[in-house]
């Protein structure tokens, strides 16, 4: 008999994390007898926790803030992805080496090809607003998809100038707040900053900018529908919230530690909806 497989998530603060609920939810669909579990893990630890990760008896992790640096330092193979972003945020183990990759891009495009199909049809300009860890994916996502301008607007100019390095000139620094001419004729907005989650200010700014036929989404999911989201759905425009972004990119792990391709479906998005409105 085999043992049940176990995986986990390691970050610090991990206790708010809805990966336990999301895999949980697809181990039971599955009749699967894993587990996955919570790793409270603080940044001078993680090395060695990754290093010790088969000798505690998991086959692989995700790995969430403020640790996807460090584990892209420390894993043994990356995926080009993972190269790409300089992060990473899913592990598990091949012929005895410790593999890391990055979901969010996957997460990312899912969600965006799932909620507005045709979203990159002929895509020439994408606005993303933030340079963080979540831009960072973003950018190399909407740059997968043949965007031709991807203009980056970040309070801190110096962030985005490190998007500008990593990605090339297909990204542009746009100016902090957005302005009209930024918006004009693009297809694609996305908000990757922290404004408009929960208990931060809301990203209250003038969309008019925006072509009629753009698509507005938003990284943050808690609420699920954002002031950014509501303002664009009352212009018309078409919205997709940052929810499926956080179930798409479980997908490819929970694959590689179980050994099943799971599917993002109703029941699943309204199990965790549910518990955001908690
Ligand atoms: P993540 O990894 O989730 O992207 P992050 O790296 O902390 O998180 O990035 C948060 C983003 O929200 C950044 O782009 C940040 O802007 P700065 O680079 O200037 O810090 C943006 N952000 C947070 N609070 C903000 C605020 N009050 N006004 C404008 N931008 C804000």
């Amino acid at each position: 008999m085999t043992k049940p497989r176990r995986a986990c998530i390691i970050g610090h603060p991990v206790k708010h994390s809805r990966s336990p609920m999301i895999h949980g939810f697809w181990l039971k669909s599955f009749g699967l007898e894993g587990s996955y579990e919570r790793e409270d893990v603080t940044p001078d630890a993680l090395e060695a926790f990754l290093r010790g990760l088969a000798a505690r008896g998991y086959v692989g992790g995700n790995v969430t803030i403020p640790h996807k640096e460090a584990a892209f330092g420390t894993v043994d193979r990356r995926t080009a992805r993972a190269e790409a972003l300089g992060a990473v945020n899913t592990v598990w183990f091949e012929d005895g080496l410790l593999w890391g990759d990055n979901t969010d891009v996957t997460g990312f495009l899912a969600n965006l090809d799932d909620r507005a199909p045709g979203w990159d049809d002929g895509l020439d300009k994408a606005v993303v607003l933030g340079a963080g860890g979540a831009a960072a994916a973003i950018v190399a996502g909407i740059k997968e998809r043949g965007a031709k301008r991807i203009l980056v607007a970040n309070r801190t100019a110096e962030k985005t100038e490190a998007l500008i390095r990593r990605f090339g000139s297909v990204v542009e620094a746009a100016a902090w707040p957005p302005s009209a001419a930024t918006f004009a004729g693009a297809g694609l907005l996305v908000n990757t900053t922290s404004l408009g989650m929960d208990g931060k200010p809301g990203l209250d700014i003038d969309l008019a900018g925006l072509p009629a036929q753009a698509v507005v989404t938003d990284a943050v999911y808690v609420p699920l529908e954002t002031e950014l989201l509501a303002n664009a759905a009352a212009r018309g425009l078409r919205t997709v919230d940052g929810l499926g972004m956080l179930l798409h990119q479980a997908v490819p792990g929970f694959e590689r530690w179980f050994g099943r391709r799971p599917v993002v479906t109703p029941e699943l998005r309204a199990l965790v909806e549910a518990d955001i409105g908690r």
